[in-house]
Formats: C-alpha cells, structure tokens, sequence
C-alpha cells in the first residue's frame, strides 16, 4: 500500500488525541441560568427541564455555594415576579426579585460575576417584550424608557453585567447612555443581538411564566431563515456600544455563531437555550443517547466560534472536566 497520509497515526491513543485537539472547553467558558421566584424556601424543579429548579432567594444561596465549588463564576439572572401589570412595574422596582436577589447573592459571595437579564416579558401581564400600544404592537421607543430603567436598578443592585434580551432598536445605545449618566460607565452590556424567534424557548417560556398572552414575538425577534440580517444587527450592537455580542438559540445556528466569528472581532456568547438542553436532558434520561453527547454538542458551539457559552449543563460540564 502506497499511503502518505495517515491521518490516524495522530488519533493513536488520548495522549495524542488531547495533544492535537483544536478545541478544549474550560468551565471559564460558561455562564450558568437561575430562575428567581418570590417567597421562601423554595426550590422546586422546573417540570419541562428536569435538573434546572426555581429558587426561592434564601434557597438560591446554597445553589450558587455548590456553583463556585464547582468553579462555575457567573450566573445570568432570570426573575418571576410576584405581580405582574401592563407595565412590568415589578422589572424596575428596588424591592423587584431580580434585584433582591442580586443585593443578597453579592453580599453572601461578593466572588461571583452577576449577570441580569433585560426584559420585559416576565414581568408584563401580557407577555410581549415590552409596552403596547392601543393597537396591542410593541412600542419600540416608548420600551427603551424603561428597558434604561430596569438596567440601572439591576446595577444599582449590584449587578456587574446586563444582558438586553428584548430585541428592540436601539436599545443598547440607550442602556449605554443611561448607565454612563449615572456614573456606571464600567458595567459592560452582553447583547442578545442575533436573538432568533424560535420553538426552542418553549421550556424557558413555562420556566419563566413569560409566554405571550397573545399574538408571537415575529415582531421583534429574528426570522430563522436570516443570516446577513444578523450581520446587520450585530453591527448596529455594536457601533451602540456593546462589549459582547450573543447568538441565540446556539445548535440551530451555529453557521451564525461561526459568522460572527469570522466577520467582526468581538467577544461571541452563544445561549444554549431551555429547549436545547430538555430535548438533550430527555433523550438521555430515556437511554437514547449517552451522556457524552453533552460535552460533543457544547464542543460544537465553541468550535463554530462561540467564546462563552451560556447553559444550563454548566455544572455537568464542570464534573465531566474535574
Ligand atoms: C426573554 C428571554 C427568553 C429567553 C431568554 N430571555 C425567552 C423569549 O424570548 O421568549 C430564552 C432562554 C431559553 O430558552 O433558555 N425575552
């Protein structure tokens, strides 16, 4: 046999495999979700994402402990609120979950990266993203008040990052000059920029008690079929003056992911999204797949470009890689 390439001679045994790897997760890489709810000891498993609970405050002090054990540093708040209105007051008020959470998190373990969420849709009685109009459209204008409003109360909270979830325009040249006139020009912004309208929320949308009430989110989230759109949007993000630009949902889009990495020279998060995770979480507590799958699908973010992974198997990874 007359063969020059043997690519196998560089796949022998793990020595030489881990040698030549060209992508290797490290725990550093992710960012872990917590769902926040009102009253006390409360962890209640979220019934569509076996694994992944709701938290009472008190109670989510012992998860993030078992978090930074792990060597998991940050987390990405979510919160259910209590009440709900046409205006998600409670998504700006001081005494708002999110922000309770966040004073009592820090001053228990002022080590973790707190990032918060930036939304409307849990907190509003109708479920959009963001104030209505008399003919029941998102008001985009009139939502960028407020999105600046729930911003500085999270950082006012001790937050050290926040996350716009919300897909309206302009929104991160507003939070930005909202932050900056209030002295917290250091607080870095993580946009969701490539935030697709997609199936793949459904467990988070029961998680978050966030579903609209009516209509879809089409309006304002992206179509699937786009790609140079989501260029566009992460250019806009970032002439706004985001610090990190996301895609999201993650497995879908990966071509996304990867060309985002090669067009513009910014920190890429990927979110690993709640219907990415139960439909993994299922296939495997049903002896379909094994469990190695977790750490070949994540690998496969980080290999189409993403640097930072949001993801609710961040703790299984942290056990696979100790
Ligand atoms: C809020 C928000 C959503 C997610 C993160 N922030 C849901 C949505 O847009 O409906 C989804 C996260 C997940 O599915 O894990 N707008």
């Amino acid at each position: 046999m007359n063969i020059i390439n043997r690519t196998r001679r560089l796949r022998k045994n793990p020595t030489i495999r881990s040698m030549v790897r060209e992508t290797k997760l490290s725990i550093d890489d992710f960012i872990y979700p917590l769902f926040i709810v009102e009253g006390e000891n409360i962890k209640k498993e979220i019934s569509s994402m076996k694994g992944v609970y709701h938290f009472s405050v008190d109670m989510v002090l012992d998860e993030v402990k078992e978090l930074l054990e792990l060597g998991i540093k940050s987390i990405l708040l979510f919160g259910i609120p209590g009440s709900k209105d046409e205006i998600g007051s409670e998504a700006y008020s001081s005494q708002g979950i999110v922000q309770k959470a966040t004073r009592e998190i820090k001053k228990a373990f002022p080590e973790i990266y707190i990032i918060t969420d930036i939304c409307m849709c849990e907190y509003t009685s109708h479920g959009h993203c963001g104030i209505l109009t008399d003919k029941g459209e998102v008001d985009n204008d009139m939502t960028l008040t407020y999105l600046g409003k729930i911003a500085l109360s999270h950082v006012e909270a001790g937050a050290d990052m926040v996350a716009p979830s919300d897909m309206m325009d302009g929104r991160i040249g507003y939070i930005r000059k909202v932050l900056d006139e209030d002295g917290y020009e250091t607080i870095p912004i993580m946009s969701y920029s490539a935030k697709y309208s997609s199936a793949f929320y459904g467990p988070f949308r029961e998680a978050a008690d966030s579903a609209p009430a009516c209509g879809d989110r089409k309006a304002y989230q992206m179509d699937c079929a786009n790609s140079d759109e989501a260029m566009r949007e992460i250019m806009y993000d970032i002439e706004e003056g985001a610090d990190i630009v996301m895609v999201k949902p993650a497995l879908s889009y990966l071509d996304i992911i990867r060309r985002v990495n090669d067009n513009f020279n910014m920190p890429i998060a990927a979110y690993n999204v709640s219907g990415e995770y139960s439909m993994i979480k299922v296939a495997i507590e049903n002896g379909i797949l094994g469990e190695e799958v977790i750490m070949e699908v994540l690998t496969s973010i980080k290999r189409a470009g993403a640097d930072i992974i949001i993801s609710y198997f961040a703790k299984d990874v942290a056990k696979f890689l100790k």
